[in-house]
């Protein structure tokens, strides 16, 4: 099983410990219980999930889990339930359950599970302990990591929340055997972009696997065997890259923005087509592939690298062309995503394959020729 450490300064309210483990393992999923035990962390657990993930792999989690008291609630699928009315479902599940300071939430699924159950673990009695078991790759490689927990508001995604950080992130990479290929894909996306923002190595260790990174691999025994052991790397070295940028910017003041690579534009894209066309993986490549045509406008990057971006994300199956979307359209959708700070649009892009930079103030020009060339009308 690897280790990750996400190092974070103890509380500065009474000095508590806030640095955890992220564990990644293959078919881990009922060892959770005897680490949870070790620790002496609660003497009761909530586990936060929804049906498909209870039904899949509920049985396994609570088997390793049979010395301590522990309940389960289901909130129903999808991004629609991450909302108010569900965090107040989960605290009347909280308090029915008579749960207090020694309680804990295990948090069961996807990114939505993730930041609901990290949110009601927030709130609830001002703080409890929660764990983090991410069940879609996304979640795995980002939404698990990092302490973002929230819900929407019918005007935007994600506006109510806070950071607050999970005790632990366990991770059991067999658990994506049973995923979409489309939500795979999605995941995906964040995993080639840790490549092209920090790591070169590991881009070229994509590059050379990527015959692994797809749900035929899980179809034969001996296919899925290999594929696993590449998924735990992949998944611990996506962990480690997230952690070491939280390390350095918790709460999102200036180094952390690089992990919007991709995403200024996957945003601009997801607004303009209502969430509807694109999910946000494939919103996210489509915005990587302009982003790095951009950078290549600037003279920052060359047209190899930008090749090699378009070609891994087009092996993992990840559209690289917008499909006919309005260049113009996509620009002034840019004007009202969050990365504006005061009139000013950021962007990140590649200087080479492993290392970004933040740019202001890219001409409207060059955002709109990189659009063209991506797919744009
Ligand atoms: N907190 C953060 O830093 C952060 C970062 C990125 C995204 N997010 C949030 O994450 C959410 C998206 O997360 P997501 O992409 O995981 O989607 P999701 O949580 O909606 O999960 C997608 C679907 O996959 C199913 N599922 C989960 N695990 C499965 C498995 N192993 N096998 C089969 N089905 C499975 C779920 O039932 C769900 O229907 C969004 O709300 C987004 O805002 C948060």
């Amino acid at each position: 099983m690897a280790r990750i450490k996400v190092e974070l300064p103890a509380s500065p309210a009474g000095g508590k410990e806030r640095s955890y483990d992220i564990l990644v393992g293959i078919d881990s999923l009922a060892d959770l219980g005897e680490i949870i035990e070790k620790l002496s962390w609660c003497q009761d657990i909530l586990i936060i999930t929804d049906p498909q993930v209870n039904n899949l792999y509920g049985d396994k989690l609570r088997c390793g889990l049979k010395n301590i008291k522990n309940s389960t609630i289901e909130v129903p699928r999808g991004e629609r339930y991450k909302n108010l009315q569900t965090a107040s479902k989960l605290y009347d599940a909280l308090a029915k359950n008579s749960a207090h300071r020694d309680s804990m939430i295990i948090a069961l699924g996807g990114g939505v599970i993730g930041d609901l159950a990290g949110f009601a673990a927030a709130t609830y009695m001002r703080g409890i302990r929660y764990v983090q078991v991410p069940t879609t790759l996304l979640a795995q490689v980002d939404a698990a990591i990092g302490g973002k927990t929230g819900v929407n508001h019918p005007k935007c995604k994600n506006l109510i929340g806070s950071f607050y950080q999970p005790g632990l992130v366990f991770i059991d990479v067999k658990t994506l055997t049973t995923l979409p290929a489309r939500e795979l894909r999605t995941g995906l996306a964040e995993v080639v972009k840790y490549g092209v923002i920090e790591d070169a190595d590991f881009f070229k260790f994509l590059e050379a696997n990527s015959h692994h990174l797809n749900t035929k691999a899980f179809e034969a025994p001996d296919t899925l065997r290999a594929a696993l052991k590449v998924w735990e790397i992949i998944v611990a070295e996506s962990a480690k890259i997230k952690a070491k940028i939280v390390a350095r910017d918790e709460t999102e003041q200036g180094l952390r923005m690089i992990l919007n690579f991709g995403h200024t534009i996957g945003h601009a894209i997801e607004t303009l087509t209502k969430y509807y066309a694109y999910n946000h993986g494939e919103a996210v490549a489509i915005g990587m592939v302009a982003a790095a045509k951009i950078a290549r406008h600037l003279d920052l990057l060359d047209k190899e690298s930008v090749q090699r971006i378009v070609n891994l994300l087009d092996k993992v199956g990840l559209a690289t062309q917008a499909g006919g979307l309005s260049a113009r359209k996509v620009v002034q959708a840019l004007g009202i995503d969050k990365k504006v700070i005061k009139g000013k649009l950021r962007f990140v892009v590649p200087e080479k394959i492993g290392k970004v930079v933040i740019k202001d103030n890219i001409p409207t020009r060059i955002i709109t020729q990189a659009l063209l060339e991506t797919g744009c009308k």
